[in-house]
């Protein structure tokens, strides 16, 4: 026998030892379960790009609403795909538009589901876009009072936060100030405020129906090789009044995450997105790899980055390998 000191193997002996030692912890009360929600009746439709992934009408997402409760997940992001768009996407902050209906049904029959408005445009404009559009560009201070406007009226449908997913500058201000004027001043701000123009978007566009009819949003959403400029991003935010920083997508942004969990002092959240749902689907399809297993790596992953807070097609099948002790 060789003399050592340090047998690093010495902890990896068992279950119950392993998990004492664990560095990583995460709970359920972290997990956020993004949810789409149609017009109409009594129907639920499976989402093309996303095996297992449906959207509702307000009535059969109360079902999925029980389901998740049931599992122990309790906080729900909601997306809105509306009866009609147009070129200011008037749905969107409309009292009886889709998502504001989805909040009042939610919180009327469960009243203990955290819910949280996604605040952005492009689900709901006929062009596609995040805002108002001015010629072939963003009109950004345009669209701040919109968003502002949207932000109010899913709060007053009842969402208990509103994360703003736009990204043009200075939404977060004219978002507190208008909250605050209308007695919302404990309604919190999650900030997408690092968020990368990305093709793991693409199963989403084709869920919301929201891709651009023209051009992209690189104007807008960040360059994927910047790091630093999410750091700016997010200290504007949390200047402005965000309560929450998210970064998206989750899994290929670590190095961002980390940083940001250095450098500011507010609960930071990931957003594992429709395409890196997608790929773990697909991947599962092929029977090369074990869905369930790299489903829990991947959101490991993000927390030991130093995420707080993980939205995720994957909530309701996380929670269930938490109550089993494969993670956690
Ligand atoms: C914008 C929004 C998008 C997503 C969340 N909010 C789409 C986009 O920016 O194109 C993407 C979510 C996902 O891919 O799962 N409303």
């Amino acid at each position: 026998m060789m003399e050592m000191a340090m047998r690093p193997r010495r902890l990896r002996y068992g279950n119950s030892l392993r998990k004492m030692v664990r560095e990583t912890r995460m709970d359920k009360s972290s997990l956020i379960y993004p949810a789409f929600v149609m017009e109409g009746e009594n129907r639920q439709e499976e989402i093309t790009s996303m095996e297992g992934q449906y959207r509702y009408t307000v009535d059969r997402l109360m079902y999925k609403m029980e389901e998740l409760l049931d599992a122990g997940v309790d906080k729900v992001m909601l997306f809105g795909i509306p009866g009609h768009k147009d070129e200011c996407g008037s749905d969107a902050f409309d009292e009886n538009g889709i998502v504001q209906k989805g909040f009042r049904a939610i919180k009327e029959r469960f009243p203990e589901m955290y819910c949280i408005g996604d605040v952005c445009m492009c689900e709901y404009t006929s062009h596609g876009h995040c805002g108002i559009l001015n010629g072939k560009d963003v009109d950004n201070d345009k669209t701040i009072e919109y968003l502002a406007k949207i932000a109010l009226s899913q709060v007053e449908a009842g969402a208990d936060m509103v994360a703003p997913s736009d990204m043009m500058d200075g939404r977060v201000r004219a978002i507190r100030q208008l909250l605050d004027a209308n007695g919302h001043e404990t309604v919190p701000i999650m900030s997408y405020a690092v968020k990368y123009a990305s093709a793991f978007y693409g199963p989403f566009r084709e869920a919301a129906g929201s891709a651009p009819s023209f051009g992209d949003r690189k104007s807008y959403q960040m360059d994927y090789h910047n790091r630093r400029e999410g750091i700016k991003e997010a200290l504007l935010d949390v200047e402005e009044g965000a309560d929450i920083i998210m970064v998206k997508p989750a899994m290929a942004f670590g190095d961002v995450i980390h940083e940001l969990k250095q450098t500011l002092q507010v609960p930071i959240a990931a957003y594992n997105v429709s395409g890196e749902y997608c790929m773990v689907k697909a991947a599962a399809r092929s029977g090369f790899v074990d869905e369930t297993a790299i489903m829990c790596e991947i959101a490991a992953s993000t927390f030991r980055a130093g995420a707080d807070i993980y939205l995720t097609y994957f909530a309701q099948e996380l929670a269930k390998c938490m109550d089993e002790g494969r993670i956690g």
